[in-house]
């Protein structure tokens, strides 16, 4: 009669279901998920093409060449690097590691949607601090720390808006929050922006112990289906997040992947460069097509649609789905007349944009 019961802080929760959209079109464009433009370096498939020995053995537990190859490519200090299954997986135990079931963490409006569900799942409390122009705003999330505050989830550049808080605002923030508060500090879209304000958050952990930069593996690098996230943290951070972490939660393929995808500095200038361009050209189309849109630093765009109900970005969703376009709508953010693109290779946009100019044609 009794069946077991799962906790109640989980029992009331939802699946987190990324919507990445549904076509019956077979030759699909994917536009809804930020993925890599470019697919995956050509050096990452060789090498897990290579990968044909040692299957039976388990991965090493922490990923030491890998966490090499993080360390030279950015100058970081090896002993903070902790790999992750996903930075997805980095969020979770984060959140399991620090927070008890009487503890709030602060995330922003519009923020990444992993944040309160990783929050709740840990039983804690979340609390929401307002963005201001679709961008967190840094006097918000201090307004909303009390006695009760572990966490502080910010996401530099943000998923979905594309936004970013400079720098000096960045380190506002970290002073004037008390120590004792652990700055998540999520920059997955780092590797795109091109902007001399903008801090990647290495820096802030390198001189303080309550901050975390989290990074994937899934964007720039194209291997989101591997995944693979890193995280660049206090040597106390990291080992008590790998008691949370499965031992083993990273496999074999992903570390040789992300090695080779991590060297082939070729393939990140070109994927970064081919963002920036075709950015400007969707600003350019978008202007054009009399859609607002926020700027974005990302490889992403978050668009609004009109008000009217034909025009709307659900119905926007629909019309490109049967055209074979799959592109994101933000009803889970609380933005039903938004919708986000990544942008895609060049045929993609190209496609994507006719396709957008006679939905609002119609
Ligand atoms: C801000 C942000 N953080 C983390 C992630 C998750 O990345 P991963 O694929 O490494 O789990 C995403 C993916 O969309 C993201 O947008």
């Amino acid at each position: 009669m009794n069946n077991p019961t799962a906790k109640a802080s989980i029992e009331k929760l939802e699946t987190y279901k990324p919507n990445f959209g549904k076509s019956k079109i077979n030759n699909l464009i994917r536009l809804s998920a930020n993925e890599g433009a470019l697919g995956t370096s050509l050096k990452a498939i060789k090498a897990l093409n290579s990968f044909t020995q040692n299957i039976n053995r388990y991965p090493p537990q922490i990923g030491d060449d890998l966490i090499s190859a993080i360390a030279n490519r950015y100058s970081l200090d090896k002993k903070k690097i902790i790999l992750g299954n996903g930075s997805d997986e980095l969020i979770s135990i984060i959140t399991q590691a620090f927070l008890e079931s009487t503890d709030e963490a602060i995330y922003t409006e519009f923020g990444f949607l992993q944040f309160p569900q990783a929050i709740s799942v840990a039983g804690a409390k979340g609390i929401v601090a307002k963005d201001v122009n679709f961008t967190a705003n840094v006097d918000n999330i201090l307004s909303k720390i009390n006695k009760k505050t572990k966490l502080i989830f910010l996401a530099n550049a943000n998923n979905p808006t594309g936004t970013f808080i400079p720098k000096e605002e960045v380190i506002r923030l970290h002073k004037s929050m008390p120590s004792n508060i652990l700055l998540v500090y999520d920059a997955a879209y780092s590797e795109f922006i091109n902007n001399d304000d903008y801090i990647d958050g290495s820096s802030l952990v390198n001189n303080h112990d309550n901050v975390i930069m989290l990074r994937t593996f899934s964007k720039l690098h194209g291997l989101a289906s591997l995944r693979l996230g890193w995280g660049y943290c206090s040597e106390y951070i990291l080992t008590n997040l790998m008691k949370v972490r499965g031992p083993f939660s990273v496999n074999s393929a992903a570390m040789l992947a992300g090695i080779a995808a991590i060297e082939d500095i070729e393939f990140q200038e070109k994927s970064v460069s081919h963002n920036l361009e075709w950015m400007r050209w969707f600003e350019k189309e978008l202007k054009l097509l009399n859609l607002d849109f926020q700027t974005s630093v990302t490889n992403f765009l978050l668009i609004k649609f009109p008000n009217n109900v034909l025009n709307s970005a659900q119905n926007a969703v629909k019309f490109l789905a049967e055209k074979g376009i799959l592109v994101r709508g933000m009803n889970a953010y609380g933005l039903p007349n938004y919708l986000r693109v990544s942008i895609g290779n060049e045929e993609e946009n190209i496609i994507f944009i006719k396709q957008l100019k006679s939905f609002l044609d119609n």
